[in-house]
């Protein structure tokens, strides 16, 4: 029973993208601008409270993981769904945790979350922006770590980050964060989850920041918008609120927007007249309904329940009144397949002026890989103890007083100059930063030392990918560009071979590939199948023919250890030797039944 429970869930596994189970919330999906039930088409309008605590006691880089918690879920959850609740927002989940028993719990009471895919220590920083390969690594970790749940509604690449007309130049980085996680998501063949962005409500900038990030190439574009909004305050009205010029600049919005935090608190207790015109007539044709800011009653004081010493949760007069306002609205709005959205044009960019500098030239996708060839090829590197927040230092000397070109490192978001090396990691950097300096010295013996912060080695001589990677970056100098996606390039391993032998690997206890039996059967150009033999079954797995082995091993133990840790949603199955025929639903082919079981009979 345990090896067959096992091995049903590897065989959904594969066809994880496309067979939910019964119990498994309705994907939502996006049509023009707005959210649907994907299967019977009912338009979704959010009806969301912010669920994250802050820690106690905070000290910089800590937080705790909401959903991570299945005794907070489990009192929590009955009270945000009498609230009338089907949305909650998280901001920071701990990617090492098991989120299984929450992500259940909200999918048994008809939630979805929306995540952001910073943390306090991995996000883009307004004052000095980066999108790096730390924090390209943290966000695809979350990707990773939630991607495989129905009820994820989607992601945020980033909150307020511009958020006034001093830093729009990190905007760029925001958006390239989307542009990334958008093809990270289509690589790993993930359901089409959207990524967009949370912005504050600045009156400099707003109407900029909603064209930039919904102008240009959709591939580069926000898939929807999250409005931060805190204009009505008390018994309020829609136009003293300003709700009506809100709703009428984003008539024409290409993709959904919703207010991603709301309920102002200037005026106490909040009586969320708001819900009734959010919900009401003038604003469901425009947005998707909203969030408000927040669960937990904290010295910020936007609470609707507080959490007592013993965990005991009391609702507060908020949470009242926002349950009876939500009790009152009913949101119609429109079916999909009688919906023909006209208003698909994309935003023109907005030109540079005092509120506005941010180029629509992004930067460069991070590669570790990259980088650590990049590394490998100098002659002059960080020593060991050198940590990252000894780089601000040496960076000021070595770029700044000492005048080295430091381009192949730097990032610009106003003027769209950014170096090859620029997404490397600060580590990374500062080692590149010393070897232009100690090459600018000629290599003088005591040129690569900054008071022992730097060592010398023997720089590697770059082959295989490193050597076409670096190629591109332009050399050392790091002045070109590289189109290469991460790790993906002259790997060798495209179109794999039949009969090739590859290691087996552990997902928990399961021991999977210790043979793979085919590969390369026929099917699109750019999907093929593979054949894995785990706990005596076979499984078939579609993977895209451009991935090495690596990348494949990776996304099936995603999906395979997402499937054995919700084993409890998977139907009851039994194993049969026709293996399920996995289908995609980015639009690739069926895969061939009869090719697969025709492999299976030569095994
Ligand atoms: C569509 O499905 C959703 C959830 O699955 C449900 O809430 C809604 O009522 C359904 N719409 C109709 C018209 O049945
Ligand atoms: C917070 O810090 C204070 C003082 O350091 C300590 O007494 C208290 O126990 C801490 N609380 C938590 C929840 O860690
Ligand atoms: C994440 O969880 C791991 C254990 O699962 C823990 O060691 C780590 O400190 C947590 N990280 C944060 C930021 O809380
Ligand atoms: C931007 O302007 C605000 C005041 O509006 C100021 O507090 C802040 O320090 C400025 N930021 C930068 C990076 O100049
Ligand atoms: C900057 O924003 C303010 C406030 O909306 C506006 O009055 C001003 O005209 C803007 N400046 C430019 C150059 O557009
Ligand atoms: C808001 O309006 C309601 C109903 O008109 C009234 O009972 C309440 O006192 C008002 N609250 C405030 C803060 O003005
Ligand atoms: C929306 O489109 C209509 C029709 O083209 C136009 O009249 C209107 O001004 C547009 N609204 C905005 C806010 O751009
Ligand atoms: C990707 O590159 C990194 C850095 O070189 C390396 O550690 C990792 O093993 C590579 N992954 C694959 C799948 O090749
Ligand atoms: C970007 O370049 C512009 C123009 O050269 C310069 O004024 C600005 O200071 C640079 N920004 C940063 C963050 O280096």
């Amino acid at each position: 029973m345990w090896v067959r429970s096992l091995a049903s869930a590897a065989l959904m596994a594969g066809s994880l993208l496309s067979t939910a189970s019964a119990a498994d919330l309705d994907p939502i999906v996006i049509k023009g601008s707005k959210f649907f039930f994907k299967s019977n088409g009912t338009q979704f309008f959010m009806k969301g409270v912010a669920y994250q605590a802050s820690p106690t006691n905070s000290t910089s880089g800590t937080f705790i993981d909401p959903l991570a918690d299945e005794a907070g879920c489990k009192r929590d959850i009955p009270l945000l769904q009498e609230l009338g609740t089907n949305t909650i927002r998280v901001y920071a989940i701990n990617t090492t945790s098991d989120h299984s028993a929450c992500m259940k719990l909200l999918n048994d009471a008809g939630i979805y979350v929306v995540s952001d895919l910073s943390e306090p220590t991995l996000s883009i920083n307004r004052n000095s922006p980066e999108w790096d390969d730390r924090i390209f690594e943290r966000y695809t970790s979350v990707v990773d770590a939630l991607a495989p749940y129905a009820n994820i509604l989607g992601f945020f690449a980033g909150n307020e980050v511009s958020n006034e007309a001093n830093n729009t130049n990190a905007s760029p980085f925001v958006k390239a964060a989307i542009r990334d996680m958008k093809a990270y998501i289509k690589k790993s063949n993930y359901r089409a989850i959207p990524v967009g962005y949370a912005t504050n409500d600045d009156q400099k900038i707003r109407s900029e920041l909603a064209d930039y990030f919904n102008c240009g190439s959709s591939s580069e574009s926000a898939d929807f918008w999250g409005y931060n909004i805190y204009s009505w305050c008390g018994n309020s009205s829609y136009t003293e609120s300003g709700y009506d010029q809100r709703t009428k600049e984003f008539e024409n919005y290409s993709i959904p927007s919703f207010f991603a935090e709301y309920g102002c608190n200037v005026v106490q207790p909040r009586v969320f007249t708001e819900v009734g015109a959010l919900y009401g007539s003038q604003m469901t044709p425009i947005f998707s309904g909203g969030i408000v800011y927040m669960y937990h009653q904290e010295a910020n004081d936007y609470g609707l329940v507080e959490i007592g010493g013993g965990g005991t949760a009391t609702k507060l007069v908020d949470y009242n009144n926002l349950k009876s306002e939500l009790a009152k609205v009913s949101p119609s709005g429109v079916q999909s397949n009688s919906y023909n959205p006209t208003n698909t044009a994309a935003r023109p960019c907005p030109t540079a002026d005092s509120n506005w500098s941010a180029s629509t030239v992004l930067p460069p996708t991070p590669n570790r890989e990259l980088c650590s060839c990049m590394v490998s090829s100098l002659g002059c590197v960080a020593a060991t103890k050198v940590q990252e927040k000894d780089t601000g230092e040496l960076f000021n000397y070595i770029c700044g007083e000492a005048k080295t070109d430091c381009t192949g490192i730097t990032a610009n978001g106003t003027t769209g100059e950014y170096g090859a090396y620029s997404m490397c990691s600060p580590l990374e950097r500062v080692s590149w930063a010393m070897n232009a300096y100690y090459t600018k010295q000629k290599k003088a013996s005591d040129s690569c030392d900054f008071d022992g912060s730097a060592k010398t080695q023997t720089p590697a001589t770059a082959s295989g990918t490193c050597k076409s990677l670096l190629s591109e970056a332009g050399g050392t100098a790091g002045t070109g560009t590289v189109t290469s996606s991460p790790n993906s390039s002259g790997t060798g391993t495209k179109g794999a071979a039949v009969g090739l032998t590859i290691p087996a690997f552990q997902v928990g206890a399961v021991k999977i590939g210790a043979g793979l039996f085919a590969a390369a059967l026929g099917g699109a150009a750019l999907s093929r199948i593979a054949l894995f033999r785990i706990s005596g079954a076979t499984i078939g797995y579609r993977y895209d023919a451009a991935l090495n082995w690596m990348e494949i091993y990776g996304q099936l133990e995603r999906q395979l250890s997402a499937a054995l840790s919700s084993e409890h949603k998977l139907p009851p199955q039994e194993l049969s030797t026709d293996v399920n025929p996995m289908t995609s639903e980015n639009g690739g082919e069926q895969s061939r039944g009869g090719e697969v079981a025709a492999m299976q009979a030569r095994m």
